[in-house]
């Protein structure tokens, strides 16, 4: 019986095999197990004898299942670490590493220059009302400046007669929201997304702007020049820029000029600052008393300028980016070109 079992354990191949064995010799209906039970017929002297060899036999078993079963997991180990064999050694993969977009990275710079002054960020919504876009910022409904808008607008139910709200072409609606809520004095600008139906190599549907606002006491066209001319010698990291005023119409301010940086074309290379070319970054002026007036600011306390710049050409002046579609084809061969993808 013990040669059976020895034998047996040292040659089973795996755990199953194992406990099939133990079952076999030390269960319930195991042949040591049946032999322990025939111990009570046995007469005292006999069983003695037998019952003590019983015992040392179940032990021996019992010892050599556990030892068999040790060396039989150990094995698997040995497999296991062979096969999953890991050299810590080896250099990694190298991962190719997301970076913020350039609109969004000239967003940040803006903001960031715009705060150093002052100016805190506002916002509004996208899917803008009529009212907004257009009404409060002296826009009334037959004026021109709605035709040269472009607007998209958004669909309304049949038998609704009430005007569409639009996609927002500009965002001076955000002046509207700002002073509504915060009053006077304010220093705010809102950077976001405005849309006009338009595609070219520099339009697209949908752009960036940036509106600056600053209504106090006694705020004038003065204070809007040493402002603009502090963010341009900021954002196009120059010592001296040269800003040029001229005279403009927008309905919403009065006086309005549209501002013009001095630069040069070198080689195809724009050189910002210097040289007898002019280029218009944005539109401005003193914000018109009915535009006070419609955000509940009276005008004869406070007044201020408004500005607006659109940030993707901003962003082209300063990264020498020529065709502004490129900015929103998402083509990661253009954004690395240009250093802005790894
Ligand atoms: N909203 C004007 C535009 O979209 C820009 C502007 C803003 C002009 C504020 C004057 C004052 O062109």
């Amino acid at each position: 019986l013990k040669g059976k079992y020895l034998e047996g354990i040292s040659g089973a191949g795996d755990e199953v095999a194992l406990e099939d064995l133990r079952v076999a010799a030390l269960g319930k209906k195991g042949e040591i197990s049946l032999k322990m039970r025939e111990l009570g017929q046995m007469d005292p002297a006999e069983r003695q004898a037998a019952g003590a060899a019983l015992n040392r036999l179940k032990d021996e078993i019992d010892a050599a299942l556990r030892a068999k079963k040790a060396a039989l997991a150990d094995a698997a180990l040995d497999e296991r670490l062979k096969s999953e064999w890991l050299d810590v050694t080896l250099p990694g993969r190298p991962r190719r590493q997301g970076t913020i977009h350039p609109v969004s990275q000239v967003t940040e710079e803006i903001t960031a220059i715009f705060a150093d002054m002052g100016f805190a960020v506002a916002e509004g919504p996208q899917i803008e009302s009529d009212w907004y876009n257009f009404d409060a910022l002296n826009i009334a409904p037959e004026h021109p400046a709605r035709q040269e808008h472009d607007t998209f607008f958004m669909a309304r139910e049949a038998g609704d007669n009430r005007p569409p709200h639009v996609l927002r072409t500009h965002t001076s609606p955000v002046q509207i929201r700002a002073m509504q809520t915060q009053g006077a004095p304010i220093r705010v600008i809102a950077p976001g997304r405005v849309y006009r139906m338009d595609m070219d190599q520099t339009h697209t549907p949908m752009f960036h702007q940036v509106e600056g606002l600053a209504i106090d006491r006694d705020i004038s066209m003065a204070n809007l020049k040493w402002v603009l001319e502090e963010f341009c010698r900021s954002f196009f990291e120059v010592d001296s820029v040269e800003l040029r005023f001229r005279a403009s119409h927008f309905p919403f301010t009065e006086p309005s000029a549209e501002v013009d940086i001095r630069c040069s074309w070198e080689g195809g290379q724009l050189k910002i600052g210097e040289g007898d070319g002019w280029m218009e970054i944005l539109g401005s002026g003193m914000v018109h008393p009915k535009v006070l007036q419609a955000a509940g600011v009276n005008p004869d306390d406070w007044q201020g300028f408004a500005f607006g710049m659109g940030i993707d050409r901003l962003a082209m002046l300063k990264y020498g980016i020529p065709d502004l579609r490129a900015f929103f084809e998402s083509d990661l061969r253009w954004l690395r070109h240009y250093g802005f993808a790894s």
